[in-house]
């Protein structure tokens, strides 16, 4: 007696076209035994594949960037143009080309008179004596240090005053009367800066034209 090939009902159903349904019922539901359509099978196994393609690319070789990613990096370039940007500006400035070089430049000084009258005034005044004129011979004072008085409290050298500048008043400082200086580094070129430094010294020439 030849065995005949087991079939499955399944397949047995697909052929004829018939619907074959299997035994058990629960809740008076019942359960169709069909192979899935070809086209249900393809997307199901076509996601398995996508899923593992994806992952390897993603995950583990990193080929695919996140928009953090790329804010990042671009970020980074930023960041990275600044701090060059600021080195080549150091190796040009020193004490004394600050006093006899930068501010003695009347077009330099200009360009940090209107530098200053554009991000400073609010703190400084438009004298540089952190004061308010009220009239009446009145003044208030404002936030800031006097820039006028001679008296430098992160040092007294042009290239002090750069750095304070820039970098704002330094870590752990307590600053003046609770307010603090801002590193206008991160907002303005190193050039802008030297050039606010420039105008600070002609304001202030007697002082520094000793070095
Ligand atoms: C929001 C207010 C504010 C603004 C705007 C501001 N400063 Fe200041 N500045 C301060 C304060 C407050 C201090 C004192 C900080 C400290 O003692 O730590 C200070 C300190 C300084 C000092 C040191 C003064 C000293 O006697 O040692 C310099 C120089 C200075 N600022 C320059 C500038 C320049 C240039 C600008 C414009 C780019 C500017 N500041 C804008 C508030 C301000």
């Amino acid at each position: 007696m030849s065995e005949e090939p087991e079939i499955r009902p399944g397949q047995y159903a697909q052929k004829k076209g018939e619907v074959v349904l299997r035994e058990h019922v629960y809740d008076g539901i019942q359960e169709y035994d069909q192979t899935l359509p070809n086209w249900w099978l393809f997307i199901f196994f076509g996601a398995l594949l996508f899923f593992f393609g994806y992952w390897i690319a993603y995950y583990q070789f990193g080929w695919t960037k996140t928009d953090a990613h790329r804010i990042d990096q671009a970020m980074a370039v930023i960041a990275e143009a600044k701090s060059k940007a600021l080195e080549e500006m150091l190796a040009k400035l020193n004490d004394e080309a600050l006093v006899n070089e930068w501010a003695a430049d009347p077009a330099i000084v200009a360009n940090g008179e209107t530098t200053y009258m554009a991000n400073c005034v609010a703190c400084h005044g438009q004298d540089l004596a952190a004061k308010f004129d009220i009239g009446g011979g009145q003044s208030v004072p404002l936030p800031g240090r006097s820039l006028t008085d001679g008296q430098w409290e992160y040092g007294s050298k042009p290239m002090d005053i750069f750095r304070i500048i820039n970098e704002g008043t330094p870590a752990g400082m307590p600053g003046h009367n609770g307010a603090k200086m801002e590193a206008w580094g991160q907002k303005i070129p190193p050039i802008q800066v030297a050039e606010l430094t420039a105008f600070l010294i002609s304001r202030n020439f007697a002082e520094f034209n000793k070095l």
